[in-house]
């Protein structure tokens, strides 16, 4: 009985159809825009914006990628020429459009005066001689870029053709549809990308490739990918670096290829953190050094006046930290001073033509929370806590500022739990969640995301711009899913593009249980003994591997060489890091049993450390050396959150393999680190008891020092299977250990409480298992989830029924999360709901034990209150008890960096725990949950009648019925 709406459907219907302006066969209609020996002139008025005629000769070299001829581009309509035309301009700029408008062929009224809009249509006849063209006319210059960067994706050429090798797909010849197309405003003013933490890896290729200067060669690679990916906004790299003192030419080309500069958030008036220290006179300190501080300012206006710039407003302190001294007050003074800088070199009066964001950085933000008055012309540029969760969003009396609001988000941080810089560890349709949130709550005017050194994560910046430039297209939970699909096939082709789409998703998933910087020694993230956690995970992470690898060797060479770099190496060089660390984690709980095995667990540690290297040398030599650096990031050996000066082996223990131990033979069992002979030399182990419900009973066999171990195993009942009852262990290699899986015939099992014996026996040696049974029965009228071992987990879609009221319902979030997906209250715009009227969750769970004491485990997304008016919240009860409110999430802020926000950033996830009054009777219970925010997300329920045992995901899902 599910009622989760079908979101997806209902609003495909609504939104508009994206138009194939491109085709590549004839038909009634279409134009021929290219073939094997002739491409189109695309003319440019000679009066053009200088961005628009560089795109046109970019698209000019893009059909020679797609049909082997070059195309050309010119300033007038040449008379009696051959080619296909495309006539491309700025409406109102351009003198040929102007003339094709006021001759009333060209209308251009559904975009004219729009941002950065444009429309493609065929136009006949637009001279004389002159049969027809194409014509791309933009709003405005970056209209028309995007005008000609649309027919270059549309004839094959992915924005990552040369940042990520996208392969071009050849044709025989190009059309041009009829049908024509209208592109209206993006959905986010200003959108683009943060170049940062740049060192080893971006440093050391660009020291290869362009002597180690940001220079113009550099960031002229950096803004086309930045307009073909539909942006328009870049914070330039800045340790150590000065954007337009590195190279003169730097700050031109920007504004001649219409990219619109800003700074880092410690940077303001369009000046470096490097020249604070080298080029300011006296200190980088308000309260002594104003006025020299007022010329500096003075000097960075007057240097970038000329050119599209977003003005960085206020001040921190030195390099990237807090200010000991500035206070709320300092701060207003220090705004006010800068825009009255800008007026006057700008000679502009009206504020709100200049372009001024106050980036809420950390500390920042207490000012404004204490009451700090910005002006309303400034864009208020909210932040995530540097790793993927909003700590605001604009609030009820801040969505109509001048000035509005945006986001600073992070793909890649240094600092605090830990940094994260090597390669993607971003689980997109979280990206989505959030950014859902911050678009419906009106943040608007800037999407900008730190991506470190660019390269490693094109797909979560893919995902990122493509979202703020059309969310239409993102309105659902689905979408993510969607969008992985259009970009894999624009990337890859359609062949492949589920078998994308799944390694993507699951790849989110393995992420988002732990990025790999945060995997540590002791403790290990994963649970070697409960749940068999750490081997089921790195199982997983083979799997995924075996996926990727098949689907790349299905691939030709061209395409591989894209696909390595974007799907197969993060799968690859991800998997090889969690094995490692798990083998490490192996070799440990080994060696405390005595296994001899732990000395092979040790030596695949290390082979696994050299594979890694391995891994990232087959990168750097890709393609001829081209990407050579980008993967130097130090990734292994992290002991607090500053990165390891080189990569470190962990440590590891070997055990002597003619053990002193009196036998040979050893047994572990399942969910327990008990074993034979080490932890206690007993004759008899009992195992955890079983249940029709529970999962695969196993135990492993191990042997104690090398050589061939015999080992035979008897049962006293009937009803039980081993997958294997004699054999021999031999060792070194990998048969000194074996596993032997449990199956009851359940049938046969007497009801209620019994149990078997198994007997093993080696030599002189025997140990007795002890196999207690629980035959329980469930009323065959129950739904719901069945108790296994004093725990009940469930996913929360597997609800029993999902309510709606008020307009609100549930929705699920495929693949969010760090098991499945999630489920959030819809829409993002509802009000705050109330257990008494809000819609239910309702899961209808069967516990097998009478328990006094009892709790119930929420796991949450790691979301904060980014509305402080609404902090997020859920309602729970149990059997119609009254409904209690748990506000999961910090109420302190979070930019404050506690030890609790730490933990729900290294664990991707809020755990609210609540306790059950008088604990639960073995039965039948209905757990009835309200979301009650838009921004709570649930992932996981685990109802613990008293056998939760510590892990990091929680025990498997509980069996439904
Ligand atoms: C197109 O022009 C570029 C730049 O001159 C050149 O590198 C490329 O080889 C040309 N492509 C074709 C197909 O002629
Ligand atoms: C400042 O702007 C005004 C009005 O647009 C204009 O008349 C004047 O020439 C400008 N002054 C300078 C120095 O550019
Ligand atoms: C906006 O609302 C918040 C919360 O009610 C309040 O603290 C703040 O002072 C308000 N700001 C303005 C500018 O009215
Ligand atoms: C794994 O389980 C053991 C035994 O229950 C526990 O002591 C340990 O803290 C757990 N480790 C993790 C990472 O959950």
């Amino acid at each position: 009985m599910r009622s989760l709406l079908k979101l997806s459907c209902l609003l495909a219907a609504a939104s508009s159809v994206q138009a194939q302006l491109v085709q590549f066969s004839p038909g009634p209609g279409n134009w021929k825009l290219a073939d094997q020996s002739i491409a189109p002139t695309i003319v440019v008025a000679s009066n053009e914006r200088i961005g628009v005629a560089r795109a046109a000769q970019d698209l000019a070299w893009d059909f020679g990628r797609v049909v082997g001829v070059n195309g050309t581009v010119a300033t007038s309509l040449n008379n009696g020429s051959t080619s296909p035309v495309i006539i491309v301009g700025t409406i109102g700029h351009s003198k040929l459009l102007n003339e094709l408008v006021s001759a009333g062929k060209l209308d251009v009224s559904t975009v004219e005066g729009k941002w950065e809009s444009y429309t493609s249509q065929v136009l006949p006849n637009p001279s004389a001689g002159v049969p027809w063209a194409l014509v791309v006319a933009g709003s405005d210059r970056r209209g028309a870029i995007y005008g000609l960067y649309d027919v270059s994706e549309q004839i094959g050429v992915s924005p990552w053709y040369w940042w990520a090798d996208a392969p071009v797909q050849k044709k025989s010849s190009v059309y041009v549809s009829n049908a024509g197309k209208v592109q209206g405003p993006p959905s986010i003013k200003y959108r683009g990308f943060f170049i940062n933490d740049e060192a080893p890896a971006l440093s050391s290729w660009v020291q290869k490739n362009f002597n180690g200067v940001f220079n113009s060669d550099y960031y002229r690679l950096v803004f086309e990918l930045c307009l073909r990916l539909k942006g328009n906004y870049v914070w330039p790299a800045m340790w150590g670096k000065s954007f337009y003192v590195d190279d003169a030419k730097n700050g031109q080309l920007a504004h001649d290829f219409g990219i619109v500069m800003g700074t880092s958030h410690h940077e303001p008036m369009a000046r470096s953190e490097k020249e604070q220290q080298n080029s300011l006179k006296g200190d980088w300190d308000w309260a002594t050094n104003k006025e020299n501080i007022k010329t500096f300012f003075t000097q960075g206006i007057q240097r970038a006046k000329n050119w599209d710039t977003y003005w960085t407003m206020g001040m921190r302190g030195k390099g990237d930290a807090a200010s000991p001294t500035l206070k709320a007050a300092d701060l207003e003074e220090i705004i006010a001073a800068q825009q009255s800088l800008l007026h006057q070199n700008l000679n502009v009066t009206k504020s709100s033509d200049i372009p001024q964001t106050w980036v809420l950085y950390k500390e920042v933000i207490d000012y404004y929370a204490s009451g700090m008055k910005v002006p309303d012309d400034v864009t208020l540029l909210w932040t995530d806590d540097n790793s993927g969760n909003l700590i605001r969003v604009p609030i009820a009396n801040e969505t109509n500022r001048a000035g509005g609001a945006g986001v600073y988000y992070h793909f890649d941080y240094v600092g605090g739990p830990r940094n994260y810089k090597w390669i993607n560890t971003i689980q997109l349709v979280k990206t989505w969640e959030q950014m859902h949130l911050a678009y419906n709550k009106n943040a608007r005017q800037i999407w900008l995301v730190n991506v470190g050194d660019l390269k490693l994560l094109e797909i979560p910046l893919a995902h990122f711009m493509d979202m703020a430039y059309n969310f239409d297209r993102h309105t659902t939970p689905a979408s993510t899913t969607d969008w992985i699909k259009r970009w894999a096939t624009q990337q890859f082709g359609a062949r492949i593009s589920d078998e994308t789409v799944d390694i993507l998703n699951r790849y989110g998933i393995l992420t988002a249980r732990r990025k790999y910087e945060l995997l540590s020694e002791t403790p290990f993230a994963f649970n070697t003994t409960n749940y068999d956690e750490a081997q089921k995970n790195l199982a997983q992470w083979g799997d995924l591997l075996n996926t990727a690898q098949m689907t790349y060797d299905s691939l030709d060479q061209a395409t591989r060489t894209s696909f390595f770099q974007l799907v197969l190496h993060p799968v690859m060089a991800g998997k090889t890091m969690v094995d490692l660390y798990t083998k490490v984690a192996m070799n440990k709980f080994y060696a405390d049993q005595g296994r001899v095995s732990a000395n092979l667990a040790a030596e695949q540690a290390r082979a696994l450390f050299r594979q890694d290297a391995e891994i990232t040398t087959r990168y750097h030599t890709l393609n001829n050396g081209k990407w050579n650096g980008f993967v130097n990031q130090q990734h292994i050996g992290y002991t607090s959150w500053q990165e390891p000066s080189g990569n470190i082996m962990p440590n590891l223990t070997y055990i002597s393999d003619s053990s002193a131990l009196p036998g040979s033979l050893g047994i572990g069992i399942q969910g327990s680190s008990m074993s034979y002979p080490r932890s206690r030399n007993l004759t008899l182990l009992t195992m955890s008891s079983h249940m029709p419900y529970s999962e695969v009973r196993s135990f492993d066999l191990f042997a104690l020092k090398n050589g061939t171990i015999p080992y035979t195993i008897s049962t006293n009942t009937s009803y039980i299977s081993l997958s294997s009852r004699s054999g021999s262990l031999k060792g070194p290699g990998n048969q000194s250990d074996v596993r032997i899986v449990i199956t009851v015939d359940w049938a046969k099992v007497p009801a209620g409480q019994s149990s078997s014996l198994l007997t093993v026996s080696s030599g002189s040696e025997t140990v007795i298992l002890r196999l207690p049974l629980d035959k329980v029965t469930v009323p065959a009228s129950f739904k719901g989830h069945v108790e296994s071992n004093g725990a009940v987990a469930i996913e929360a879609s597997h609800f029993f029924s999902a309510g709606s009221a008020n307009g609100v319902s549930y929705v699920e979030i495929p693949n969010y999360g760090r098991t499945l997906s999630a489920l959030k209250p819809w829409p993002a715009t509802m009000g705050s709901q109330s257990a008494s009227t809000g819609p239910a969750l309702k899961y209808n769970v069967f516990t097998t034990t009478t328990a006094a004491k009892a709790k119930i485990v929420f796991m949450m997304s790691a979301s904060h209150n980014h509305d402080p008016t609404r902090p997020l919240k859920f309602a729970w009860s149990v059997d119609g008890s009254e409904a209690k409110e748990v506000r999961f999430a910090l109420a302190n802020p979070v930019y404050k960096e506690s030890s609790a926000w730490r933990k729900a950033v290294v664990e991707n996830g809020w755990t609210a725990e609540v306790l059950l009054d008088g604990g639960i009777k073995a039965g039948e219970h209905e757990i009835k949950v309200w979301l009650l925010e838009p921004g709570v997300v649930l992932q996981r329920i685990v109802v613990d009648v008293g056998g939760l045992k510590p892990s990091a995901l929680g025990p498997l899902e509980s069996r439904r019925v």
